[in-house]
C-alpha cells in the first residue's frame, strides 16, 4: 500500500501503521470512520473512507484541515505563502522563525501553523502551559528550498482533492464526546497519547484518561481499533494487563528515534487492540490469543460487567 504523508507532521504520526490498520477494515465497510484523536490525519486520509468524523482536542490541527476543506488554504495559497516566508527566513535567519511563532501564538493562523510545523525542530508539535507553540527553530534558514515547498504543496493538494470527493467533518472536541456519537455501523480508530511518554498542553494523558477511554470503549456500539504501546526493552505497558487484554491484541515492532539520532534507535512493541475478531493480518502478530470474555472483572475504580467481544 502506498502511504501518502500529510502536510502536517508530528512525533506521534502513525504513517507506518497505516497498512496494518487498513487490513483490519472490512471491504464492505460503509459506515463512518471515526477518529477521536486524529492528530495529523494520516490514517483517515490514507484509508479514504466515504464518510469520516475526525476530531482532536488540539484546535490548530482541526483549523488547518478545516481551512483546506473550505478552500481557505489550498495548494496555490500555500505555495505563495511558503515562498514569501521562506525567502524572509533565508535573509533574516532564525529571528524570522521566532517572529512567526510569536505571530501564530496571537493569531492562530493555519498557514503560520504549517510554517512552524515544517521549520521547527524535528517536525514536532508541542505547546506550553499557556497554550503557546514552543518548538525551537530547526536551524536551517534555507529550509524552504523549492523542492521542499513543492513537496508540501503536493501534500496539501492531495488533501484538498480528497476532501472534495468525501464527506469528512472535523471537530475540536474531547474524545468522550466523539465516542458518544459512534453508531453500530461505524468504526472508531483511537490513537490516544501514549500514557507516561509525551505531555504538553493538548497532550496530557493520565491514568484517569486511560480508564475513561477504556470504559467508553467497553460501551461503544461500533467496532473499535486502538493503538497503544505494549512494551520496550525496559518496561511493559501496565494497562495492557489491567485493561486492554480484555480485547483482541496484535503487536508490531516499531523503531522510534530520540532526538532524531540514528544511534538512539529504540525498539518498541506497539499494540493494536480491537473489539472484533479479525483474520490474521500480515503486518501484525497476534499477542496473546485473545482472552475469553469474563463475567465480571474488578479493576481499580471501575467495575466492569459482561464484556462482549464481537
Ligand atoms: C498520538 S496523537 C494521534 C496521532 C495520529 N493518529 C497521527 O497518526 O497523526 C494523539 C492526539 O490526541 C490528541 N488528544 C490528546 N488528548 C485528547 C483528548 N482528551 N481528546 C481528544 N484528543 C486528544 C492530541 O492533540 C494528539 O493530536
Amino acid at each position: 500500500m502506498k502511504v501518502n504523508v500529510p502536510p502536517i507532521k508530528s512525533q506521534g504520526i502513525k504513517t507506518k501503521l497505516v497498512p496494518a490498520i487498513a487490513e483490519l477494515v472490512p471491504d464492505n465497510f460503509t459506515g463512518t470512520w471515526i477518529e477521536p484523536f486524529m492528530g495529523t490525519g494520516v490514517v483517515a486520509f490514507n484509508l479514504a473512507p466515504k464518510k469520516a468524523l475526525l476530531c482532536d482536542s488540539n484546535p490548530h490541527l482541526i483549523n488547518f484541515y478545516q481551512a483546506i476543506a473550505t478552500n481557505d488554504v489550498n495548494a496555490i495559497i500555500v505555495k505563495e505563502f511558503l515562498q514569501t516566508e521562506g525567502d524572509k527566513l533565508l535573509i533574516k535567519g532564525e529571528s524570522h522563525y521566532y517572529d512567526i511563532r510569536e505571530r501564530f501564538n496571537k493569531n492562530h493562523h493555519p498557514l503560520d501553523f504549517l510554517f512552524l510545523n515544517r521549520a521547527g525542530f524535528n517536525g514536532m508539535i508541542r505547546f506550553n502551559r499557556q497554550g503557546g507553540f514552543n518548538i525551537p527553530f530547526c536551524r536551517k534558514p534555507q529550509r524552504f528550498a523549492q523542492a521542499y515547498i513543492t513537496k508540501i504543496v503536493n501534500q496539501v493538494d492531495h488533501i484538498s482533492k480528497l476532501l472534495k470527493t468525501k464527506d469528512f467533518s472535523f471537530k475540536c472536541q474531547d474524545f468522550s464526546e466523539t465516542l458518544n456519537s459512534a453508531q453500530e455501523s461505524d468504526i472508531v480508530y483511537c490513537d490516544p497519547p501514549y500514557i507516561g511518554r509525551h505531555v504538553d498542553y493538548y497532550n496530557s494523558w493520565d491514568d484517569n484518561d486511560e480508564k475513561k477511554l477504556f470504559q467508553l470503549l467497553l460501551k461503544v456500539q461500533s467496532k473499535f481499533i486502538l493503538s497503544t504501546w505494549h512494551h520496550n526493552d525496559f518496561r511493559k505497558n501496565e494497562y495492557i494487563d489491567l485493561l486492554w487484554n480484555q480485547f483482541h491484541i496484535f503487536t508490531r515492532e516499531h523503531f522510534y528515534h530520540v532526538g532524531g539520532s540514528e544511534k538512539n534507535r529504540n525498539p518498541m512493541m506497539e499494540a493494536i487492540v480491537a473489539n472484533f475478531c479479525i483474520a490474521p493480518v500480515s503486518a501484525l502478530s497476534v499477542y496473546p490469543i485473545a482472552r475469553q470474555p469474563q463475567k465480571s472483572v474488578k479493576i481499580p475504580d471501575i467495575e466492569i460487567n459482561t464484556i462482549s467481544l464481537r
